[in-house]
């Protein structure tokens, strides 16, 4: 397959791995959950890289409906690469704004991207699908990248929507009026959900002679192709009110089916010939209860459908009573693009969360149908409080003026603030300084270890239980307190208190241990010596 080359790519194509994990820390005060959980609604405020990395732990194979809408790069956006890519290369590029002058600004925006498309992939569930809001400045760079990351064979639809309907007469070029959402799946278990079939759609189906099945449309039965290129879809047919045979010349449409599919429908009685009984073209009956139930989503949603950027300012304006974020989708957008990729109880992210719209969004649709959809959403900017967490403040709790009742009333619904807090680097285990949380360490190990799912739910710190997974019971043997960590070792002693969870062997970090291999083998403990040998339990 051909592949993007562009500055940089080298030193990106593994950096999602080599990112630190991050503490997550709660901020009580800016979340409305009486109890801030990761397992509920989330604002996380930091880089995406980093918070992507920090939630894999918890969310690896969870979200069903990711939706990003990162700088576009044209040049105007003030985005900056701030990636920590260890090359002199990249850190040359560190800081500095990208603008029009910049002759390597496509190559940073695929640096920035890549990694990301790679963590977002591993958070994906594998029914799940991922929609990124584009427009014509990156979107033949970002069909690259995304075939590079998901796989061409996962490519699912690339959607214009109609973001404005009048011209612009300032300009030399084109008016724009279309941006594009280019989606991919994870796997070929997604199928887009179907839309409920539409009144008018329903119209179409008449019943002219009351036939007792409910009401049908009748279709030509004739083909596309002409009877001398099917000459064997040329045969003669009775037209049974005047008895006339009826058969395509040469140069006519051929008939639709073979002779003994039309036997079949006139045994059926599905054969129209017209209200009067005399036309010279038969039609079949395709009755309403025989067609699908949903209508397939299209590829052109346009503003009626999925709302305009000036339906997106706006919302913002009636939200915040002035213009305090200057590039908003609107909610009914996001509306659009998680009908069609979730389920009620869906967990959604958007790591490009500018003004919230994606968490208005599934709050409107949940207050909508009384669905439990979650939302995550990151943001990397200060205004993550006070503009992206305060907007779902806000549409929870009702804005008043608000043209739509439901969000007058509000949408209902909670959320947790997280920030990133400090990167786990392990050393600090040996250096005794800075020592990362007992949950934060757990929730690292489990998941390196085993590559799944963390629960702080069940760890049990006085055993040093920190969850089960497919193959062990996993415990952690650490305190944050340096003095006491010294001294801490899986003994002969501690090795026979460890509680029997699940009765599979036991996966047991500690910073050493004094008892021999024979012990271990008949205790079935599988030891792993923090912090190097995080990496060791990674087995079948
Ligand atoms: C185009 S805006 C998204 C707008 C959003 N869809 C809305 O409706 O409001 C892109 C957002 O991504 C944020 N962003 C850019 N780079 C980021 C990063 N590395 N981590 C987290 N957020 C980032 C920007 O600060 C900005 O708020």
């Amino acid at each position: 397959m051909p592949s993007l080359h562009f500055k940089g790519k080298p030193f990106v194509q593994n950096h999602h791995l080599v990112v630190p994990f991050h503490e997550l820390a709660p901020v009580k005060s800016k979340g409305t959950s009486a109890k801030p959980s990761l397992h509920d609604n989330l604002v996380v405020e930091g880089d995406n890289l980093k918070a992507l990395k920090a939630l894999l732990p918890t969310y690896h194979g969870k979200v069903k409906c990711i939706y990003i809408d990162p700088p576009y790069n044209t040049g105007n956006e003030e985005w900056r690469y701030n990636d920590a890519v260890n090359s002199p290369m990249m850190q040359e590029w560190f800081g500095r704004e990208v603008d029009r002058e910049d002759l390597t600004r496509h190559d940073k925006w695929c640096c920035m991207m890549l990694p990301r498309l790679k963590l977002l992939r591993e958070l994906l569930t594998d029914d799940g699908a991922i929609f990124v809001s584009i427009d014509d400045n990156e979107v033949h760079r970002l069909r690259c990248l995304m075939d590079e990351v998901f796989g061409e064979e996962n490519f699912v639809v690339q959607i214009e929507w109609q973001k404005r309907y009048t011209r612009s007469n300032n300009t030399d070029n084109f008016t724009t009026v279309l941006e594009h959402l280019v989606a991919y799946r994870r796997t070929d278990a997604f199928a887009p959900n179907l839309a409920e079939r539409s009144a008018e759609a329903d119209a179409r189906y008449e019943n002219a002679d009351e036939d007792e099945r409910g009401p049908w449309k009748s279709i030509p039965f004739l083909n596309p192709l002409s009877a001398a290129e099917r000459p064997n879809l040329a045969y003669a047919i009775t037209q049974p009110n005047t008895g006339k045979k009826l058969r395509p010349k040469a140069h006519e449409k051929a008939w639709r089916a073979s002779e003994d599919v039309f036997l079949r429908y006139t045994a059926e009685k599905r054969v129209w010939w017209g209200a009067d009984g005399l036309s010279e073209t038969p039609n079949i009956k395709r009755f309403l209860s025989e067609v699908r139930q949903g209508m397939t989503p299209i590829n052109f949603w346009d503003y009626k459908f999925a709302g305009s950027t000036d339906d997106a300012a706006a919302e913002i304006n009636q939200i915040f009573g002035e213009k305090v974020f200057s590039t908003p989708k609107p909610s009914q957008l996001l509306q659009r693009v998680i009908e069609v990729t979730a389920d009620k109880d869906s967990i959604v992210m958007d790591s490009f969360a500018g003004s919230g719209t994606t968490a208005h969004a599934v709050l409107a649709l949940n207050k909508q149908d009384g669905g439990n959809r979650r939302f995550i959403l990151v943001e990397c900017e200060d205004y993550a409080d006070s503009i992206t967490a305060e907007r779902v403040r806000r549409v929870a709790q009702g804005v008043p003026g608000a043209k739509d009742e439901a969000l007058r009333a509000g949408l209902g619904g909670t959320f947790s603030y997280f920030k990133l807090g400090r990167p786990m680097e392990l050393h600090s285990i040996l250096a005794g300084k800075s020592l990362p949380d007992f949950e934060s360490l757990a929730r690292y190990v489990f998941f390196t270890a085993t590559g799944e799912e963390f629960d702080a739910k069940k760890i049990d710190r006085k055993s040093g239980f920190i969850g089960e997974s497919r193959h062990h019971d996993v415990f952690l043997f650490y305190t944050e307190d340096p003095a006491k960590l010294r001294n801490l070792a899986l003994t002969l002693d501690a090795a026979r208190a460890l509680p029997s969870v699940s009765g599979k062997p036991k996966l047991v970090f500690a910073p050493t241990k004094y008892l021999d291999e024979h012990f271990l083998d008949r205790l079935r403990i599988q030891f792993c010596q923090l912090p190097f040998q995080i990496y060791r339990a990674l087995d079948a």
